[in-house]
This record gives structure tokens, C-alpha cells and sequence, in this order.
């Protein structure tokens, strides 16, 4: 939501902050701010330089900033109360106290009102933390007391880190809800962010604050405390992750090159679950959990799989693998409307959160619920050590590295692949899949990477098919089964990516209105490999209907296929993988460069989106 970054050392705070910023903006990008704090002969003195916009906007302006202070804190926002101008931007600053939030305080208007309206400047809810830290202090408390003590104060959740013109050597983070803070201890320096890119430039040894807790850090270390100021261990973890990850290594852009990471990540998502032994190779559940994820499914009535955007797409295509292999009823729900729809939930049943960042607001406040009822819940995610994995009473890894293109594809198609590998392995532990069969999954997974890759080099020819299509009028994506989800978050990503409007549908559903909106501006990409069963021929016909209406046709299927083929105005064909379900992911490519493409063409912000952000851990 937002990009929080703080530093203490013996650095120039203002340029390790503006590198750490760089590295969260995925986060937010409505505004970008940085104070420091210099003591000089014993006196602490504030600066702060703010910019509207993007990150890049504040370059000129950092240099105002003392080279040689050694404390401050930095943010990029992303506008919850208060539009995106300067007097809005954090830091934020009452008398000697310095925040920077992420989050929303809930009870704003009673505690702005209490404050006293003449004391604010800007628009946000944030502000109000200043003065409830200022204020503490004024009435004698140390930092650390002062921030606990204005943090009880607050509802709804937040991440903050808090500086003092009055304490130059320490900093407080402080936390609560699906606000992630994470504190780096590097040698002499210590470090803050919201996200661990910003701090591996200087340290792999991190902790993740956990809720309700608060972390003094100072440049000697780290010490960690509830909310009633009682002190709590430190564990220490250390980050193994590749410093090219967070490059963009050649590619105009981060999202281009996270699509063509598709083959090792899929490869790496799926090693785990496979297992060799002397006899056979295995598909293995437990394995990749720490309880019993089997024993807890068996006894399931129902697996309740719940998530946002792209995730729920991803959640729709779990639902349906799970009940044809695992024969079990499972339901892809929207966390948020999920946990307010007061859903009939037994002990028994079984959840599964889907989340890339791990820190969606609604699907941790869905995790929690279900945990509340006694269900066993497990996590898909693809950081190890965020909010939904920590809570979460099993964790399947996606390994998909990191994702910084706001628009997910790499999160996607691993998430997918989770799906595929939990959904045979239990598929299996239940004995609706044979040895046979299964030998035959284990097969497709290992071929799929190789495939992946022979696709990607076909994206010259999306970019062709994209030029012709840049222009049109809307775009309708159509599947059915387990392609209807991948029509969705085609539909997804060429509206995110290219503001065009763009929707997804059940191609059975076309006939009962959308069909009024086709024409020959209308684009239909038509997502439909063979390996659907009888579904396939029934999106052929629906294909047809949409032919006789004069709308342009882009076809996603076989090259075998020549039905297909000679229904479409332009055709792009996926490799045949030997398990149909498995052609959902390869025909995520081409919907992906479609909308990379015509978003680059329309001149578009590829990795930063407007109005988005990464992760919304906001409701
Ligand atoms: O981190 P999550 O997977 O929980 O994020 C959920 C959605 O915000 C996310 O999938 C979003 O829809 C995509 N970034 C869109 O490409």
C-alpha cells in the first residue's frame, strides 16, 4: 500500500533511504517524501523535502537534505484520505516528531476533532500520529512510551515508524493488522522497511515485526516489544535471495521480465513437491507443510478457497481442480466479500488463502475468521515470512521470487501451479488417482518449464497481433472451465496495464447478453486449447456465434487445431502438454504480452499502473 523506509548509521541516511524507496515503489506512487534529523552541538533540528508524484520528482529535492545525517525515514504513498499534493505526503511532523504511516487509522474524525483542527496541515488521517507522539512527549514520556502509549489510541491497522529530533540515535516501528514492517541489523546501521528489497542493499539479517509489536532499533541492534512494553525475543533471519532479482536485467520493464521468469519459476514451484525415491517419483503433499494436510482435507466437507484479484483467479482454477481431483466441494470466494457475507462454516472444513504478497488486508481478516471457527487453514503465498504465512496453519510456497510489476504474471501462473500439485498430491493421498495417472502428472510437470520457454520465443508474434489490435473498441475474453479464469485475468491485466475496458466471461454466458456488445470493433480474445473435454467444443460454437455478428476473433489454442484456427481473424497457438488442465498456464502468455504490448503502445506506465498499487493492506 505504502513504502515505508528508515535508517540509522553511520551513512547519509538521505541517500540510503532514496535507494531503499527506489526499491518499494511498487507500493505506492501517488507521492514520495524523506525527512532526516541532524544533531548538531547537542541540538536535533528536522528536515523534510516532499514531492506530488513519482518517486523520481523528489531527486532534485533530496539534495537539500544534510548529507551527513545519519537518521531519518522516507515513504511513497498510496492516497487512502487526502488526495496525492504535497501537504499530504509523509513524513509527517509535530514539533520534534517525525512519522511516516501505512495503513488507516479508523477513528480519525473523533481523534482529529479531539486534537483540535487548527493544529493539522494536510488531509490525512497519518498527521494525527504526530501530534498524539508530540503530545505524549511533551508530557514526558521517551520515545518508545510516547508511541506505544499514542498507538493504543488508534483503531484499524497501521504500520508506523516514528523518529525524534530530541533522540538522533533511535527510531521506533511499530505495528498492528496487515501493515508489514520488516527491520534489518546491519553492521553499525540499522534499517527499516516495508518490504525487504530496501534493505538488502545493506543487510540480509532481518525480522518481521509481528502484531502488535513495537522494535527500538538503533545502530548497535534491535530489541522487540509487545504492546504492554513487555520485551520479546529476536530471532534473526537470513535473507538468501538473489540481488538480480530486483534488477531489471536488460528488460525495458519489470513486468517483460517477469513473464519470461515463468519457466524457472514454475520450475522451482514445483520441484519441492516432487519427490524421487528408489521406486517411483511422487507427487507429495505433506511434505510441504508442517501438519497434516491430508488427514485435515479428508475429513473436510467443504474447502472454502478465498482470495482477491489475480489471487481469486487463481482460486477459481484451484476450485476447480480440487473438486474434480480431490472430490471434495470447493468454493473460490473474494475475501472481501467472503468475511462479510457471514458464510455457514463447520469446525471441519478447510481453507485455502491465496495471496502473492501475503499482506492483502481482506484475505488475512478471511484467514483469521475461519481460524476463529477452528477450520484448519492453509496459505498459497509467495513470501515466507509475511502475515498469511505466519498465520496460517500450513504454507505452500509459490518460490516464484520477487514480483515487482504491480500487474502479477508470475504470481499467477505459479499460484496455478500450486493449485495443480496440491490438487493431484491430495488427488492421490485420497486414491482418486492412480499410480499411472500420477506418474503421467509428474511427467507433465517436469515438461511444462521447457514448454513455457519455447512460447516465450514466440512474442514477437503477440507484439504483431497486438499492433493490429491496439485501437479497438472494448475487448471481451472468453473461457469455459478451467480457461474461464484465465479469460478473467487476461481481461484483468489489458485493463489494468492499458485502461482499456476489457471483461472476462464464461463463454456460455455470452449469449445471454454480452453478445449485444459484439461488432467488428469488438475484440474477443477466445481462450480455448483443446483439453477441456467437451467444453471445447461448446467455446467453438460460442466462437461461431460471435463470427456471425461480424466480431473480430484472436484464437488461443493448438496448432492442431484447424477449426479453430480458420474461425479466428488471428490465431495464436499454444504447445500440447499431455494433461489438458496444465494448457491453462501456457495460455497465459500470449494473453500476457497482449496486454504488455498494447500498453506499450498506448504509452502506458507498464510496471506502475495508475491508481494501483502492489499490496493493498488496506480494506
Ligand atoms: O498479494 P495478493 O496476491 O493478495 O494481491 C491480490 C491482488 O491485489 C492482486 O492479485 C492484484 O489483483 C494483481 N496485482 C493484479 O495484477
Amino acid at each position: 500500500m505504502c513504502g515505508i523506509v528508515g535508517y540509522v548509521g553511520q551513512r547519509s541516511a538521505r541517500d540510503v533511504i532514496y535507494k531503499g524507496l527506489e526499491r518499494l515503489e511498487y507500493r505506492g506512487y501517488d507521492s514520495a517524501g524523506i525527512a532526516v534529523v541532524l544533531a548538531e552541538d547537542g541540538v536535533g533540528k528536522n528536515f523534510v523535502e516532499k514531492v506530488a508524484g513519482k518517486l523520481k520528482n523528489l531527486q532534485n529535492k533530496v539534495g537539500n537534505l544534510s548529507e551527513s545525517s545519519g537518521l531519518g525515514v522516507g515513504h511513497t504513498r498510496w492516497a487512502t484520505h487526502g488526495e496525492a499534493n504535497e501537504a499530504n505526503c509523509h513524513p509527517h511532523i509535530s514539533d520534534g516528531i517525525t512519522i511516516v504511516h501505512n495503513g488507516i487509522i479508523e477513528n480519525y474524525a473523533e481523534l482529529r476533532k479531539e486534537i483540535g483542527e487548527n493544529r493539522f496541515y494536510s488531509d490525512t488521517d497519518s498527521e494525527i500520529f504526530a501530534h498524539l507522539v508530540a503530545d505524549n512527549r511533551a508530557k514526558g514520556m521517551d520515545l518508545s512510551e510516547a508511541t506505544r502509549v499514542a498507538f493504543q489510541r488508534l483503531e484499524g491497522n497501521s504500520a508506523f515508524v516514528v523518529i525524534d529530533r530530541d533522540t538522533p540515535d533511535t527510531i521506533i516501528a511499530i505495528r498492528k493488522g496487515a501493515s508489514p514492517l520488516v527491520v534489518g541489523v546491519g553492521k553499525n546501521e540499522g534499517l527499516v522497511a516495508s518490504d525487504v528489497p530496501a534493505l538488502l542493499a545493506h543487510t540480509r539479517d532481518v525480522y518481521y515485526l509481528k502484531e502488535n509489536e513495537f522494535v527500538i532499533l538503533r545502530h548497535d541492534g534491535a530489541k522487540a516489544f509487545d504492546l504492554d512494553g513487555k520485551e520479546k525475543r529476536i530471532q534473526l533471519e537470513h535473507i538468501e535471495w538473489d540481488a538480480d532479482a530486483i534488477d531489471k536485467m536488460g528488460f525495458p520493464h519489470f513486468m517483460l521480465k517477469e513473464v519470461h521468469e515463468q519457466p524457472q519459476a514454475i520450475a522451482e514451484t514445483l520441484r519441492p513437491w516432487i519427490v524421487e525415491s528408489k521406486e517411483k517419483v511422487r507427487i507429495h503433499v505433506d511434505r510441504m507443510s508442517s501438519g497434516s494436510v491430508v488427514e485435515a482435507v479428508q475429513a473436510a466437507q467443504n474447502i472454502h478457497i478465498v482470495a482477491c484479484g489475480t489471487a481469486f483467479y487463481a482460486a477459481m482454477y484451484g476450485q476447480n481442480l480440487i473438486e474434480r481431483y480431490v472430490r471434495v466441494s470447493a468454493r473460490a470466494e473474494l475475501a472481501h466479500e467472503f468475511r462479510y457475507r457471514k458464510p455457514h462454516l463447520r469446525s471441519n472444513d478447510v481453507g485455502i488463502v491465496v495471496s502473492q504478497s501475503g499482506e492483502t488486508a481482506d484475505t488475512i481478516a478471511a484467514a483469521r475468521m475461519m481460524r476463529e471457527r477452528g477450520m484448519k487453514v492453509f496459505a498459497i503465498t509467495n513470501v515466507r515470512g509475511s502475515s498469511i504465512a505466519r498465520e496460517c496453519d500450513a504454507v505452500f510456497l509459490m518460490n516464484a521470487g520477487i514480483e515487482i510489476c504491480v500487474a502479477s504474471t508470475k504470481a499467477f501462473s505459479t499460484m496455478l501451479a500450486v493449485f495443480a500439485a496440491l490438487s493431484v498430491g491430495l488427488g492421490v493421498a485420497k486414491g482418486h488417482i492412480d499410480e499411472e495417472q500420477e506418474k503421467e502428472w509428474v511427467g507433465a510437470f517436469l515438461a511444462l518449464p521447457s514448454l513455457l520457454e519455447e512460447q516465450l520465443k514466440q512474442g514477437n508474434m503477440i507484439q504483431d497481433i497486438a499492433k493490429d489490435y491496439q485501437n479497438m473498441k472494448g475487448y471481451l475474453y472468453l473461457g469455459r472451465g478451467p480457461y474461464y479464469p484465465m479469460a478473467m485475468e487476461g481481461a484483468l491485466k489489458l485493463k489494468e496495464l492499458a485502461y482499456v475496458h476489457a471483461e472476462g466471461f464464461a463463454a456460455g454466458e455470452l449469449k445471454h447478453g454480452p453478445l449485444a456488445l459484439v461488432e467488428d470493433k469488438m475484440l474477443v480474445v477466445a481462450v480455448a486449447p483443446e483439453g477441456s473435454g467437451e467444453l471445447h467444443l461448446k467455446t467453438l460454437s460460442n466462437i461461431a456465434e460471435v463470427k456471425s455478428r461480424r466480431g473480430t476473433v484472436l484464437g488461443i489454442g493448438q496448432a492442431k487445431d484447424s477449426h479453430f484456427q480458420d474461425i479466428s481473424d488471428r490465431y495464436f497457438s499454444i504447445p500440447t502438454v499431455k494433461l489438458g488442465d496444465l494448457n491453462s498456464i501456457l495460455s497465459l502468455v500470449p494473453l500476457q504480452l497482449l496486454a504488455y504490448y498494447i500498453s506499450a503502445a498506448k504509452g502506458c506506465e507498464i510496471d506502475q499502473p495508475r491508481n494501483l498499487a502492489k499490496s493493498v493492506t488496506v480494506e
